[in-house]
């Protein structure tokens, strides 16, 4: 049971409502499903550590959730991998634990937001009357352009950035976007769940006609003691990605943003930055 902050009870009137605005650092009713970030525990926020070390159980996403982070931060607390688990399963697990008056946290890899799918446990857990919120992690395409050392928004090259995945069991042909967020030239397209199919998905934007020679890097287990980098273009990654063998745990970032080069100087290192209206500070990039 948590020992933070032993003034701040489910009973106590001064425990914010679970639907209250999102504040950094507060104590909330619930079950907070945390964002443990890409892999190094470093990168787990101050909040999420905090929840982290004390809850009693803590059901986390398995193998994407580094196993450093729980021996270093919730070695006393009960462990179970969502793994292989339905919601059948999860929901009873989660909300038993709660009413029992246990301290229970939700552990996803990366951003709880992103490719998640947080919410539906959570509505399913609020329809059991148990309170739920989000606590932000950083996500995998963060830890990837800072191992690339680049932006995902690179001044007039790369004015846009999506997060997608690729078709598959999830998503069909027409659903797959990947093509057209190429065509457009100036984003940078951070591919998630497309590790297995980094080769198809290339071939594809050769058949429609992309210019085989679009950067592309692929960052394998970014932030991770066997983080791997691989460099090359639309028409060389998919052998690169193949010889490697790597199936699952990459993210793919295809656009000028994989080089970091070929950008504009900013106008905030341009002196325009200071030439706001009537003393008015101008909104700049940083
Ligand atoms: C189910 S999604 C979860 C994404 C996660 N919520 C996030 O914000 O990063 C899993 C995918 O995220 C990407 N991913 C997760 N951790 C990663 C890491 N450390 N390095 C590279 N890609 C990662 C991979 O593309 C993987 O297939």
């Amino acid at each position: 049971m948590s020992d933070a902050d032993p003034g701040q009870s489910r009973e106590d009137p001064a425990t914010p409502a679970a639907d209250a605005e999102y504040t950094a650092g507060d104590v909330r009713e619930g079950i907070p499903f945390i964002g443990a970030g890409p892999g190094d525990p470093g990168l787990l926020t101050v909040t999420g550590k905090r929840l982290v070390e004390d809850a009693d159980l803590v059901v986390h996403a398995g193998s994407l959730v580094n196993s450093e982070l729980l021996e270093e931060f919730c070695a006393d607390a009960e462990q179970v991998s969502s793994i292989g688990k339905d919601l059948e399963e999860l929901i009873p697990l989660l909300t038993e634990a709660y009413e029992a008056g246990r301290t229970v946290v939700r552990l996803h890899s990366g951003d709880p937001a992103v490719y998640g799918a947080a919410i539906e446990q959570m509505d399913a857990l609020e329809s059991e009357g148990v309170p739920t919120y989000f606590v932000p992690g950083v996500t995998s395409a963060f830890a990837a352009s800072a191992t690339l050392r680049t932006q995902l928004t690179l001044n007039e090259v790369a004015n846009h950035v999506v997060f997608t995945r690729p078709q598959g069991k999830t998503l069909s042909e027409d659903e797959d976007h990947i093509g057209d967020f190429v065509g457009h030239g100036d984003v940078t397209v951070c591919i998630y769940l497309g590790t297995h199919a980094v080769a198809e998905t290339m071939d594809r934007l050769l058949d429609e006609g992309h210019d085989p020679d679009t950067p592309v890097a692929v960052v394998y287990h970014a932030s991770w003691p066997d983080e791997d980098v691989l460099r090359g273009t639309i028409g060389t990654i998919g052998e690169k990605v193949e010889a490697a063998g790597y199936r699952a745990s990459a993210m793919v970032i295809i656009g000028e943003a994989a080089t970091g080069a070929g950008y504009e100087r900013s106008y905030l290192y341009d002196g325009w930055a200071n030439r706001g209206a009537d003393g008015q500070e101008a909104e700049t990039d940083d």
